[in-house]
């Protein structure tokens, strides 16, 4: 067992003004052809960073020569990309975890391997160094691009490779993709947190915001583009901070969507917006722009403004109002969605009802909502609750049922409406029907000729349900 590095969450939490490095992704030379023959199995959990983090992982499989499986007993490799933010997300992998043990019994040649948020907490390594000691390879979010060194130590050494980092963390340039659409993408423009929100594991498993340079970020559109990519998702967790950490600090998320919106790109979104930063500015270029979509995600996380000052969230309900009233009035057919918690310590009922409140007046076509889960190494893990799991899961129940409504209202306007919709597939349950998503983000099954996948065509709505819409094409 090599243990390079382990976690430590309290060198997480610093942030000093060290300037952040962009360095190039290199293979060393003597690992070459590590996977031909071999297959891989990626399971990932949890948020579109851990998404775009394993195209990256599968891209540096691929060029190694294994090829994907989605059948474990065929797997040499199997990786779980796993996602920190909530105790259940954590108790799922620990699980598969658990079940990967036999399927080692019988394959002893079989590599397991565990990446992304988890391994940056101390009590996961302890937890797998003492329970779970058929895992081959542990490593973070900081050091993906090392993944292919400690596979070949593991596969020509026969070792187990342990290695986290707790630092601040770089920026790595021209990392492979093997992306899992073809006309759809995430393109990462940030990295890392610097909001601290109290109940958040976050900007202590991806470390200090890092926003990449314009240049490059361009550059990765331009070829997706090439490529015949039609549609970008710009992904941080903090996107309207972007530029912040620049030291000439002149250039901003407004100004990056504007640039980007002038390439020849048919759709861009983009994801996620704190509302604290949300400026007029942006809000122009959306309403502006036609390729930049009207389709907000806004977490707003509750409605009650002593909860929201518990949170650290920054603004008040007044302010978060204010600032969709503003969206509303310059951006008329967007769609907003958000996440809420709801059982944050100190909650009470009447807070709880400031939330409903905020849900209908913000008039959200859909939200993710969550039980507040008790992160170790937060300042809320500190404060001290008296709301039990039933009242958490009750006002769960009653924020959900509003919601709905929200999503079945944000379907039913497009009843009758021509949209536009890109085309991506054959629907997931449904192998005999197109799906798609419109310029609002809805989900369309629709019917139509196969030759319209890939484009952006006008469909009919003839049916809107709680979840999706139905049509058929009018127009190529
Ligand atoms: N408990 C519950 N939900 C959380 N989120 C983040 N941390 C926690 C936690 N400790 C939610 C927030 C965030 C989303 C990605 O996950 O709503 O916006
Ligand atoms: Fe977590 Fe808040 Fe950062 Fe979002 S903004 S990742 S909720 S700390």
């Amino acid at each position: 067992m090599d243990i390079l590095n382990r976690p430590d969450l309290r060198m997480a939490r610093k942030r000093s003004k060290k300037k952040v490095e962009t360095v190039e992704y290199k293979t060393d030379t003597h690992i070459r052809n590590l996977g031909v023959g071999k297959k891989y199995l990626i399971q990932t959990h949890g948020c579109q960073a851990n998404e775009a983090d394993t195209e990256v992982i599968k891209g540096m499989l691929e060029s190694q020569g294994f090829t994907e499986t989605n059948i474990i007993e065929d797997s040499d490799l199997i990786l779980i990309n796993t996602c920190a933010i909530r105790e259940n997300a954590e108790n799922k992998v620990f699980g598969e975890l658990g079940r990967l043990k036999s399927f080692k019994k019988i394959n002893p040649d079989l590599i397991i391997a565990v990446a992304g948020c988890m391994p940056q907490e101390e009590a996961t390594i302890e937890r797998i160094l003492s329970k779970y000691k058929h895992v081959d390879i542990v490593f973070g979010t900081h050091n993906i691009d090392r993944f292919l060194n400690y596979l070949y130590v593991v596969m020509k050494e026969h070792k187990k490779m342990i290695e986290v980092i707790s630092e601040e963390g770089n920026i790595v340039e021209h990392l492979p993709h093997a992306r899992d659409h073809r006309y759809k993408g995430w393109v990462n423009i940030m990295f890392g947190c610097d909001e601290f929100c109290t109940y958040c594991i976050v900007p202590y498993t991806r470390g200090k915001e890092r926003s990449r340079r314009k240049e490059f970020i361009i550059e990765e559109v331009k070829q997706m583009i090439a490529k015949g990519y039609k549609e970008i998702t710009l992904l941080g967790q903090n996107v309207n901070s972007y530029g912040l950490d620049f030291e000439e600090n002149d250039y901003s998320f407004a100004n990056l969507l504007d640039d980007l919106s002038d390439l020849d790109i048919e759709r861009i979104r983009f994801t996620t917006s704190h509302p604290k930063d949300f400026s007029d500015d942006l809000i122009d270029v959306i309403a502006r722009k036609p390729n930049v979509m009207p389709y907000i995600h806004l977490p707003v996380q509750s409605g009650s403004n002593k909860v929201l000052k518990k949170m650290n969230r920054k603004y008040t309900k007044e302010q978060y109002l204010d600032l969709v009233d503003r969206i509303y009035k310059k951006i008329p057919n967007v769609s907003l969605t958000t996440d809420i918690i709801v059982g944050f310590p100190t909650e009470t009922e009447e807070d709880f009802q400031e939330t409903l409140d905020l849900v209908r007046k913000a008039k959200f076509e859909g939200a993710y909502t969550f039980v507040y889960s008790r992160r170790k190494g937060t300042p809320a893990a500190s404060y001290e609750s008296n709301i039990t799991e039933a009242e958490a899961k009750d006002r769960l129940h009653r924020l959900n049922e509003l919601v709905n409504e929200g999503y079945a209202y944000g379907n039913k306007r497009f009843e009758n409406k021509i949209v536009k919709v890109l085309v991506e597939g054959y629907s997931k349950t449904n192998t005999s029907v197109l799906s798609g998503h419109t310029e609002n983000n809805k989900l369309v099954n629709l019917t139509g000729d196969e030759s319209v996948i890939g484009k952006i065509v006008d469909v009919k709505i003839t049916k809107s349900k709680t979840w999706s819409l139905e049509g058929h094409v009018v127009s190529k």
